[in-house]
C-alpha cells in the first residue's frame, strides 16, 4: 500500500466513524502556536472548517503537478497574511495527531510511517516555496 492510501484508510476509518477533527486539531494548534490565534482570530468556524478540508485535500493529493501547484498557491497566499514554515508543521501534527487520537489503539506503525514521512515532504516542499517567494 502506497503512503498516500495508507493515509487515506486512517481518514475514512475517521470518517466511518462520524468523527470530527476540526475541534481538537485546532485546539492543539493554539496551544502549541499560540502566535497563530491572532492570525486567525478573524476566522469563523467555516473558515476554519474549509481551511482544514483544503488541509485534508493536500494531504490525500497523490504526488503530481496538481500537488505542486496547490502549495505553491497555499504559501504564496498564506505569506502575504504572516503565516510562517513553522505553524505548517505544527498545524499538520496536530492534525496527525488528532486523527491518531481518534483511532486509539488500531493505530499502526505503518500509519504511524506514512504519516510521519508525508508531513515530512510537504514541509520539504513548503520550505522550498517560502525560500522561493
Ligand atoms: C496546508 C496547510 C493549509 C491550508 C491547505 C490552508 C488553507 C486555507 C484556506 C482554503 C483558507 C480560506 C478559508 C475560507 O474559505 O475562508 C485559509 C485561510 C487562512 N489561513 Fe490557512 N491553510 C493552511 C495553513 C495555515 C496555517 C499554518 C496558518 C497559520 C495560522 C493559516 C492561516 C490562515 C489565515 C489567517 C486565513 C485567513 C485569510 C483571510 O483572512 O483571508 N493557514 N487557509
Amino acid at each position: 500500500m502506497s503512503d498516500i492510501d495508507t493515509i487515506l484508510s486512517t481518514l475514512e476509518l475517521v470518517a466511518e466513524e462520524g468523527i470530527d477533527v476540526t475541534e481538537p486539531t485546532y485546539k492543539d494548534f493554539f496551544e502549541v502556536s499560540p502566535e497563530s490565534i491572532s492570525l486567525m482570530e478573524h476566522m469563523d468556524h467555516l473558515m476554519r472548517g474549509r481551511m482544514l478540508n483544503a488541509l485534508i485535500m493536500m494531504v490525500m493529493m497523490p504526488e503530481g503537478t496538481p500537488k505542486v501547484d496547490v502549495i505553491h498557491f497555499e504559501v504564496k497566499t498564506h505569506s502575504a497574511n504572516g503565516v510562517k514554515p513553522i505553524m505548517y508543521l505544527q498545524l499538520f501534527q496536530s492534525f496527525h495527531k488528532a486523527v491518531k487520537g481518534a483511532i486509539g489503539d488500531r493505530w499502526t506503525s505503518d500509519q504511524e510511517g506514512a504519516w510521519q514521512r508525508e508531513i515530512t515532504q510537504l514541509m520539504q516542499r513548503i520550505e522550498a516555496n517560502f525560500a522561493a517567494l
